[in-house]
């Protein structure tokens, strides 16, 4: 019922070949959909270029299914520290105890999707590369390891990986095998004809503080209109948002740059004044080593080396490299050649188009901290939060998330656990069952702050649990006693009633903070299932690993 399995050749263009088709199973491993829709796009090119292509969830397959493959593309992304997806975990572990010898005949190429700002860049992926050769699987085309801009590359890669399986392919010409047509998840990328590069001027409708006025946090509702867009959502998906740089900020950097803004420079989109450049195309977050070395060279060439080059840790963003280095003013032109290109940041939706129709909500928590004696911001939280209202349209486009849905069985209970603005996704998945009249239980954990102030949707949860349509809803307000009390306390108090949600077929769906909640759930999840259907750890962990199988254990984490 799970199966993510699709054929996708088109006969039309496959029919006329003499030869048969050549089989590739493109696999990927994915949390937040990225790399599924790769797999897509890369198994519709593949059909046009004669192959049977099939794009495949990892969690489907195993060593000895690999071993019956001929070509396999496998596109993945990395989580966590260096970590697989949830849905590579299983494989990535299973692999890395194959015998040798066990993937012979097998042709492969990896794409790897990160983000350098990572330590463990596109690691899950150069794992992969690693373990199939490792069981003497043949490289057919080198790995690809893409940043956050992976459009370009993964095309690249793309045509040589397919150009590479397609020459080694020897099957004779016996005649022509037609591949059953794409039939699930056949959602077209850009039905609408927006996408992440060609964004949708969404207007803004609103943005509503939902965290009170005493709390320590800054967490707004934010509205869009997708209206006359033709863009299409479901529950579970995110939006991308193209954000601006904060114009208090763009004015520091061009004081330290000792220019006055108008200074035309190249962007993405052609020449711009500095000051617009700045503002609209280019980050001024985590420096490239690339501007380092500007300034190193610079200095070198002007005889005047850096004294006392501040530790690299210290310079966090553009503003502290080009300050530590008071009146050694760049070039324009050379300064934003050595800067990334400010990017879209991805926000799951809060709201169900059954119940919002034309309408998309977020639930954005700013991000503002101090360090090195300087206040600093977010990007695209804080546009949100402090201009987005001014701005009247802002640039988006949907990510469909195909992992992360409320359960297609209205009839099964779904346990959701999401604190702060993780509860964003499950109000969505709440409104949704609501509207389509979903017969199974709804449970939902909350934790935040305190309750006074960070009891975030607090009126329309509580109504929708005086409706019927929430069935339970514990809150963990962190801060409200002396010792602090988490979602995952919640959790193990109710292990028994928890245990029996699951086996009466309960989908478990987290959402929020990745690096410190989720892995805390994660294992009192794996504690409650231990202890309540008295397992070993192992038999706990297998207990896990088919829920994730079964799409049953999912995770919008961030
Ligand atoms: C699939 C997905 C769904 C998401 N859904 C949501 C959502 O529903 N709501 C939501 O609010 N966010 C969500 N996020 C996070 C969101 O995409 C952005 O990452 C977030 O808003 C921060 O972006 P920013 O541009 O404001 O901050 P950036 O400019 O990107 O700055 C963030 C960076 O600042 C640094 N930083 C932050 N705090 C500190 C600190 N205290 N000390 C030192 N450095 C620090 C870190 O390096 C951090 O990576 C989601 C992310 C993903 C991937
Ligand atoms: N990648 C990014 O750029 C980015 C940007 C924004 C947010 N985030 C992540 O998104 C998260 C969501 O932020 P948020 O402010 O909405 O919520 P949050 O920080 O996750 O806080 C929500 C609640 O979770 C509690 N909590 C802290 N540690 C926990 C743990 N180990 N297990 C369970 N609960 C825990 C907090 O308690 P206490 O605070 O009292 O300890 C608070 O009560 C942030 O924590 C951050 O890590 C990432
Ligand atoms: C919480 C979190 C952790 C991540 N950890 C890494 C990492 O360790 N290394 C890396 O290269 N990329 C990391 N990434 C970036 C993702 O791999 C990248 O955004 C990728 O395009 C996501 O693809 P997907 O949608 O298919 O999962 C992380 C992203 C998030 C949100």
């Amino acid at each position: 019922m799970f199966s993510h399995a699709s054929a996708v050749a088109d006969p039309r263009i496959a029919a006329p070949a003499a030869r048969p088709l050549s089989p590739l199973t493109i696999l990927f491993g994915s949390q937040t959909g990225s790399s599924e829709t790769l797999a897509k796009r890369a198994a519709r090119e593949a059909g046009k270029r004669g192959f049977a292509a099939t794009v495949m969830d990892m969690a489907q397959t195993d060593p000895v299914k690999l071993a019956a493959e001929k070509n396999v593309l496998i596109i993945t992304s990395t989580y966590g520290e260096g970590d697989p997806p949830d849905n590579a975990k299983a494989l990535h572990t299973a692999l890395q105890s194959a015998p040798a010898g066990s993937l012979t005949g097998l042709r492969f190429s990896v794409c790897a999707l990160g983000d350098r700002n990572y330590n463990q860049f596109c690691k899950c992926g150069q794992d992969f590369d690693s373990f199939l050769e490792k069981l003497d699987a043949f490289r057919a085309a080198p790995r690809v390891d893409c940043d956050v801009d992976y459009d370009e590359p993964f095309t690249k890669w793309l045509d040589g990986a397919l150009g590479a399986l397609g020459q080694q392919a020897s099957t004779p010409a016996t005649g022509v095998e037609v591949a059953k047509p794409e039939t699930q998840n056949s959602k077209p990328e850009t039905a609408s004809g927006f996408s992440k590069i060609n964004p949708f001027l969404a207007p803004i409708l609103a943005v509503r503080r939902l965290s009170g006025a005493e709390s320590q946090k800054d967490v707004n509702h934010v509205e869009f209109s997708l209206e006359g867009s033709g863009l299409v959502y479901e529950a579970g998906d995110a939006l991308g948002v193209w954000p601006q740089n904060c114009p208090e900020l763009v004015n520091s950097v061009l004081a330290a740059l000792q220019c006055d803004g108008e200074e035309a420079v190249a962007t993405p989109v052609g020449e711009l004044p500095l000051r617009i450049a700045l503002l609209k195309h280019y980050d001024l977050g985590k420096p490239l080593p690339e501007l380092l070395t500007l300034f190193a060279t610079a200095g070198v060439a002007a005889g005047s080396p850096p004294a006392n080059f501040p530790p690299a840790e210290n310079l966090l963003d553009v503003l502290d490299v080009l300050q530590a280095h008071p009146g050694r003013a760049l070039a324009p032109a050379d300064f934003v050649r050595v800067l990334r290109k400010l990017q879209p940041r991805l926000y799951s939706i809060a709201s169900s188009p059954k119940a919002h129709a034309g309408r998309v909500h977020l639930t954005v928590g700013a991000v503002r901290y101090a360090a090195q004696g300087r206040a600093r911001k977010g990007v695209c939280s804080t546009f949100l939060a402090e201009r987005a209202l001014a701005a009247g349209r802002i640039g988006v486009y949907l990510h469909h998330n195909s992992a992360f849905k409320p359960p297609p069985d209205g009839a099964r209970p779904m346990i959701m656990v999401g604190p702060g603005t993780g509860i964003a996704p499950f109000r969505a998945f709440l409104h949704e069952r609501r509207a389509t009249g979903a017969t199974g239980r709804n449970w939902l954990f909350f934790g935040d702050q305190r309750a006074s102030h960070d009891f975030l949707y607090r009126d329309e949860l509580e109504s929708l649990r005086a409706a019927g349509s929430l069935h339970r809803l514990d809150t963990a307000f962190s801060r409200d006693q002396t010792h602090k009390v988490y979602v995952q306390d919640r959790m193990r108090e109710n292990g028994p009633e928890l245990f029996r949600w699951l086996e009466a077929g309960a989908h478990f769906y987290v959402c929020g903070d990745a690096s410190r909640m989720a892995k805390d759930v994660d294992t009192a999840l794996r504690d409650i299932i231990q202890r309540e259907a008295r397992l070993t750890p192992d038999a706990a962990a297998a207990y896990l690993d088919k829920l994730r199988a079964e799409k049953r254990y999912a995770r919008d984490v961030y």
